[in-house]
């Protein structure tokens, strides 16, 4: 078989390793893998590179992706689709192996469902994709958190500050709450956890004057919005291919606020992409292996439409349709373990 992997939306640590596992699972089989060049947008234009051993010798330890990648909508281009499909003609492939986020796999989903044969990778470090319990470039991200929180506690200490760290997430809270557990952040802000600026502000007081804790720390999603103000902050009114706006902003808003109603001095740390490079932790090189290897399996029995999944501690084969039927948010259980330790 001739396999065709690519990379689209945002880039997250372990992409390489994944990259690396299906090129080596299926050179294993007898089989020929390309490159797509910049996720959706290669089979748009018809840029690929051959994959063999030595494309992929030493890139199990680096971020990005060696594919280059984009956050371009077939479907939202003037003969996209059908473009799209020449080029998997022209390459000669007989399965697709996108790794990808919502964006990605939803492209996927409406090509599968036009006779494309595919399986899906699931990869966003939001880790908001339904049908699997972790996705590839999650656990680095939240690693990334917990190295910064750990960083900024001695300084919070030593001036008695709050410190608000912004994190990466989109409307899903999966980087705030278990990287904020994880750096034992003091207030945890999520989407769809409610909460007001004044509650925040009393949880602040609340702990402050509890005796000998004159800081604190406090972790928000970028996609958390206070109930007493106007939905979610963005950077941009603008939106991608996929109708995204590009938040961020909710840390700087909530900084001046708490130092006025609380008379805490307070800074803000907005950790950007820094959630997305990097090295990918244990974790992700282990799970992004099992997630190669298993995708090449599923496409050479034909199981096409489906996408490959942690359940647990097994690898398995979900529709494609469950994991992009909705965006899969922090339980509420989860959430609750956070606020133990605010
Ligand atoms: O979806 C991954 C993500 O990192 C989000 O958490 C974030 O909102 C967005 O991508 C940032 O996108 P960009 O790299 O286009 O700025």
């Amino acid at each position: 078989m001739r396999f065709g992997v690519l990379t689209g939306g945002g880039d997250a640590p372990g992409l390489n390793a994944a990259i690396r596992a299906v090129t080596r699972k299926a050179l294993n089989g007898g089989h020929e893998v390309s490159g797509i060049r910049n996720g959706w947008m290669g089979l748009l234009t018809g840029e690929s590179m051959p994959l063999d051993r030595d494309a992929v010798r030493g890139i199990l330890p680096q971020g990005g992706t060696i594919l280059g990648t984009s956050r371009t909508n077939p479907y939202m281009r003037e003969g996209g689709v059908a473009k799209v499909k020449e080029n998997i003609r022209r390459f000669g492939l007989d399965a697709l192996l996108p790794i990808g986020g919502e964006d990605t796999l939803s492209v996927a989903l409406k090509l599968s469902q036009e006779g494309v044969p595919l399986v899906g990778i699931p990869k966003t470090i939001d880790n908001d994709l339904s049908g699997t319990d972790f996705c590839i470039g999650f656990d680095s991200a939240i690693n990334e958190v917990m190295r910064s929180v750990d960083r900024l506690h001695p300084t919070a200490e030593a001036h008695h500050r709050v410190m608000i760290v912004e994190v990466m997430g989109r409307n899903a809270g999966w980087i705030a709450t278990l990287g904020g557990v994880a750096g034992g952040a003091d207030v945890i802000l999520a989407p769809g956890f409610p909460f007001s600026i004044g509650e925040v502000c009393s949880r602040l007081r609340a702990r402050h004057e509890q005796g000998n804790r004159q800081f604190s720390i406090v972790v928000v999603a970028e996609g958390a919005a206070p109930t007493d103000m106007k939905g979610e902050v963005s950077q941009d009114v603008k939106t991608d291919e996929f109708g995204h706006v590009r938040l961020g902003g909710i840390g700087h808003l909530l900084a001046p606020e708490i130092e006025r109603r609380t008379g805490y001095e307070t800074r803000v740390t907005v950790l950007g992409h820094t959630q997305r490079g990097g090295s990918p932790s244990a974790f992700d090189r282990i799970m992004a292996t099992r997630y190669g290897v298993a995708a090449v399996e599923q496409a050479e029995r034909r199981n096409f439409g489906t996408m490959v999944a942690l359940r647990g501690t097994e690898i398995v084969a979900v529709p494609l349709q469950q994991a992009v039927s909705q965006m899969r948010q922090v339980d509420a259980e989860l959430y609750e373990i956070a606020k133990l330790f605010s």
